[in-house]
């Protein structure tokens, strides 16, 4: 739904084109014995945090919030299939989540919070939603390791209109 002088918005880590096929091609078995709703290619992505419907003022500090975060760039390896049995959501991520990773979680968590934003209880779990509505479970799990240097995070806007949702990246922020 979209709110009058609002954009929805989240803070991710977005994969390189290259990246991006590489996940279509190693998913892409198993989704086939699956059945669901299999997410846009260009869609993928893993949240860092979501903030949801902000105005311009809120968008603002968490631009100039996310300004002053830091942190080297860093491997993230994908080789994991994963799913959450109760939302229905089948995943791919780490099984190492790098120590960079939790850090820039953190420290963006805590940078956001001088805007109001609360940071969600639950731990941080980094993942790449491959499938939802996704009724059957993974039988096997694939030989998959896809190596994703990250070097920035993005802001993402989640625009909703007649033909569905899509996402714009407002903002990039390096890590170097
Ligand atoms: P998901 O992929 O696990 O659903 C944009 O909606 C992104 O923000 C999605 O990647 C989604 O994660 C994540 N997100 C986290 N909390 C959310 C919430 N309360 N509502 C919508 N999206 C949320």
């Amino acid at each position: 739904m979209t709110i009058p002088g609002k954009r929805r918005l989240f803070f991710a880590l977005w994969p390189s084109d290259n990246v991006r096929q590489s996940i279509i091609k190693a998913s892409k078995p198993s989704m086939h014995k699956l059945k669901g709703r299999v997410i846009k290619p260009d869609r993928l992505h893993i949240t860092l945090h979501y903030i949801g419907p902000v105005n311009e003022e809120v968008k603002l500090c968490m631009h100039e919030a996310a300004l002053t975060v830091s942190g080297k760039p860093f491997e993230l390896n994908l080789d994991y299939l994963g799913q959450f049995i109760r939302a229905r959501i089948l995943w791919m991520g780490t099984q190492e989540i790098p120590v960079e990773l939790n850090q820039l979680h953190n420290d963006l968590g805590q940078a956001l919070s001088t805007c109001g934003y609360q940071c969600d209880r639950r731990p941080f779990s980094p993942h790449i939603t491959l499938m939802r509505k996704c009724v059957k479970p993974v039988v096997h799990q694939p030989e998959i390791s896809i190596p994703w240097r990250i070097d920035e995070f993005v802001l993402v806007e989640s625009v909703q209109d007649k033909t569905g949702v899509s996402y714009q990246v407002l903002e990039k922020y390096s890590l170097m």
